[in-house]
């Protein structure tokens, strides 16, 4: 519910540090060389090296949906699924550069030897898989005056450091909640992440992740909630261009404990984090599902003013009351003009698997506003 799912713990390596400064340079050049390309054109496996003024950041996870998405505007895919050497050789056919997922326990990267070889095994991962760099989401839980605190810097650093050496053009990206005011107790030195890394994907959804009014269901990602996020995140001197902003291509389903006739719906107290009640009291739900559902709903598409969001109830075949937050076209499109008015780096979303690629006419034209949504209007 925290943004993209937290993956397994990252193995433990047991290889000496040695062996694997020994084993990098080693790699490089059999890998600069092409061997082992998968690659119809073995040029293909070459690093990218353009830099974008503009940032198109997209989450994949997994299966063959890819190949719908709109290329003409991607600029990176942050792989989160099974790797695919397919998706690799195309991205790279566009332009796009494609980045491993970083993950790895807050405990663990106290010990410097740990960070090192942590590193150096991501190094030889995305080498061996001809990636262009790695995009580190860690969300976990980290007190300001603990050593993880510094530590989670040192580590985003030293792996920005490694990978643009060892890497020609790769990209070193962090993932941060929608605000840095220690969302879910995460106190992490915002300004100094920013700053050790190319950007930082600000994951702007589950922004009810910690409700401390009402127990009532809301936005996933509310307009002002959104807006103030960047602001506080400038405010802390970092520069826009280190901002990508990410909008959520998924919604909340709500089961209502009641639903009042003014649509206030009451949700179950789930605690997450400190705050009585969250949007664990959900489930979420993609896009193209909840395109499947609305129309047949008791309510229909309504627009919330004060949230400037859609959403709509429904009643379960057991007869319990839902309310379903999400984003559209409209919503996301809001959001985005602020990407062009906060001079922010440029959008991404999570993720892009979560829309309706099957191909018929009204799954294909909802798709193609979402992605139409993105596009800076002039
Ligand atoms: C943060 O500090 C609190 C209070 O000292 C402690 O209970 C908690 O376990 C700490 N969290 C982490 C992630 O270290
Ligand atoms: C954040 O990190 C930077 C770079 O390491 C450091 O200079 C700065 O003092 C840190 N800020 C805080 C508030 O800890
Ligand atoms: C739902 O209704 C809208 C507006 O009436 C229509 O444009 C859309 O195609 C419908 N969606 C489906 C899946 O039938
Ligand atoms: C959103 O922000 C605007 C401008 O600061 C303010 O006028 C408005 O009342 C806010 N709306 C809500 C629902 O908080």
């Amino acid at each position: 519910m925290a943004g993209p799912p937290l993956g397994p713990a990252s193995l433990v390596l047991h290889q000496p540090l040695c062996l694997l400064r020994l084993a990098l340079p080693l790699l490089t050049l059999l890998f600069t060389a092409g061997v082992g390309c998968p690659c119809e054109d073995p040029a293909l496996c070459r690093p990218i090296l353009h830099h974008p003024d503009y940032e198109v950041f997209v989450f994949d996870v997994g299966h063959k949906t890819w190949k719908s998405y709109d290329w003409a505007q991607i600029t990176t895919v942050a792989a989160f699924g099974k790797y695919d050497s397919e998706l690799m050789c195309y991205a790279h056919l566009k332009g796009a550069r494609v980045v491993l997922k970083g993950d790895v326990s807050v405990k663990d990267i106290i010990n410097p030897t740990f960070r090192s070889s942590w590193i150096a095994e991501k190094l030889i991962l995305a080498k061996k898989q001809y990636m262009d760099g790695i995009n580190i989401d860690i969300e976990q839980e980290v007190n300001c005056s603990s050593p993880e605190y510094d530590a989670l810097t040192a580590l985003v650093k030293e792996t920005t450091d490694a990978f643009h050496r060892e890497i020609q053009g790769s990209q070193v990206t962090f993932d941060v909640a929608w605000s840095p005011k220690q969302i879910d107790r995460r106190c992490y030195n915002y300004s100094g992440i920013a700053d050790a890394c190319d950007f930082v994907f600000v994951m702007s959804y589950d922004e009810k992740s910690q409700i401390w009014s009402e127990c009532i269901a809301a936005a996933n990602a509310p307009y002002n909630q959104t807006v103030t996020g960047y602001e506080d995140y400038i405010k802390l001197g970092i520069n826009p261009k280190e901002l990508v902003m990410g909008v959520p291509w998924y919604g909340y389903d709500y089961t209502c404990l009641k639903l009042s006739e003014d649509d206030v719906c009451t949700i179950a107290k789930v605690p997450f984090r400190g705050a009585p009640c969250s949007d664990a009291a959900g489930r979420q739900v993609p896009y193209k599902v909840i395109m499947k559902q609305v129309n047949s709903s008791i309510s229909g598409s309504q627009w919330s003013k004060d949230q400037q969001a859609p959403y709509y109830s429904y009643k379960d075949s057991a007869g319990h009351f839902h309310q379903v937050w999400y984003d559209n076209p409209q919503s996301i499109s809001l959001k985005a003009a602020h990407v062009q008015n906060l001079g922010l780096r440029g959008i991404g979303m999570w993720n892009a698997n979560h829309l309706d690629y099957s191909g018929d006419a009204a799954a294909k034209q909802q798709t193609e506003e979402m992605w139409q949504a993105l596009k800076p209007k002039v």
